[in-house]
C-alpha cells in the first residue's frame, strides 16, 4: 500500500498517457484511411476498420468502466463525463453499422469517416477539457491504472489485437503505415486463435470469390 501512494501522482498521467497514445493511433488510422481506395483495396480497407473498430471498442469499454466512474470523483464539472457517455452511446450505433457491413458497401467508407469525424470532436472534448480538469484528489488513480492495464490486457486477446509490449510500442505503431500492418496481421493469422470475429468477417467476403 504504502508504495502505492507514493506514486499516485504517476498513476493519473500514467492513465491520461495512455488514452492519449489510444486516440493519437485512431488518428492516424483515419489519416491511413484516406490513402486507401476501397474499390481498389477492399481487404486493406477492410482490415485497417475493423483492426481501428476493436482499438476504439476496448478503448471505449476502459474508459466506461473505469476510467469515467474514476473520473466523476476528480472532476468538479460532472456534464463533461455525462456528454462524453452520450457520445460514447452514438459512436456505437456507426461502429455497430459499420460491423454489418463490408467493403463491398456503398456507405463503408462514408460511415468510417463519419465515425472518425464524430471521434476527432470526442477526442478534442476528452484531451482539452476532461482531462485537464482531473484532480489528483478525488480518485483511487493507481487503483485505476492497474484495473485499466489489466482489463486493457483482457479485452485485447479476446478481440485478437496483438498484444503491447511497451509504450514504445505505440510510438512506433503511429509512424508505421497501418494499412500494410493491418492486413499483413489478418492474413499471417489464418491458423491462430486470435482475432475470431474478424476472421470471420473476412471470410465471408473472401468467400464469394472462392
Ligand atoms: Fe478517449
Ligand atoms: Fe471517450
Amino acid at each position: 500500500m504504502a508504495t502505492r501512494n507514493s506514486s499516485g501522482s504517476g498513476a493519473k498521467n500514467k492513465i491520461v498517457a495512455m488514452l492519449k497514445a489510444d486516440h493519437k493511433k485512431v488518428k492516424q488510422a483515419l489519416k491511413d484511411f484516406e490513402k486507401i481506395d476501397p474499390e481498389e483495396d477492399p481487404q486493406a480497407c477492410q482490415a485497417l476498420v475493423e483492426q481501428t473498430l476493436a482499438e476504439i471498442e476496448v478503448h471505449a469499454e476502459l474508459e466506461e468502466q473505469l476510467f469515467y466512474p474514476a473520473a466523476r470523483g476528480a472532476i468538479d464539472d460532472e456534464e463533461l463525463i455525462d456528454e462524453a457517455e452520450v457520445e460514447h452511446m452514438t459512436a456505437k450505433v456507426l461502429i455497430g453499422q459499420l460491423k454489418g457491413m463490408g467493403p463491398e458497401d456503398e456507405k463503408y467508407a462514408a460511415t468510417f469517416k463519419v465515425l472518425g469525424e464524430y471521434l476527432k470532436h470526442h477526442i478534442e472534448e476528452e484531451e482539452g477539457e476532461m482531462f485537464r480538469k482531473l484532480s489528483q484528489s478525488g480518485a483511487e488513480w493507481d487503483t485505476v491504472l492497474e484495473e485499466m492495464q489489466t482489463q486493457r490486457e483482457q479485452l485485447m486477446q479476446e478481440k485478437g489485437l496483438p498484444a503491447e509490449s511497451a509504450e514504445a510500442e505505440v510510438e512506433a505503431e503511429g509512424s508505421r503505415s497501418r494499412a500494410t500492418g493491418a492486413a499483413v496481421r489478418t492474413g499471417a493469422r489464418s491458423g491462430g486463435e486470435a482475432r475470431p470475429q474478424a476472421a470471420s468477417r473476412a471470410s465471408k467476403s473472401s468467400s464469394r470469390k472462392q
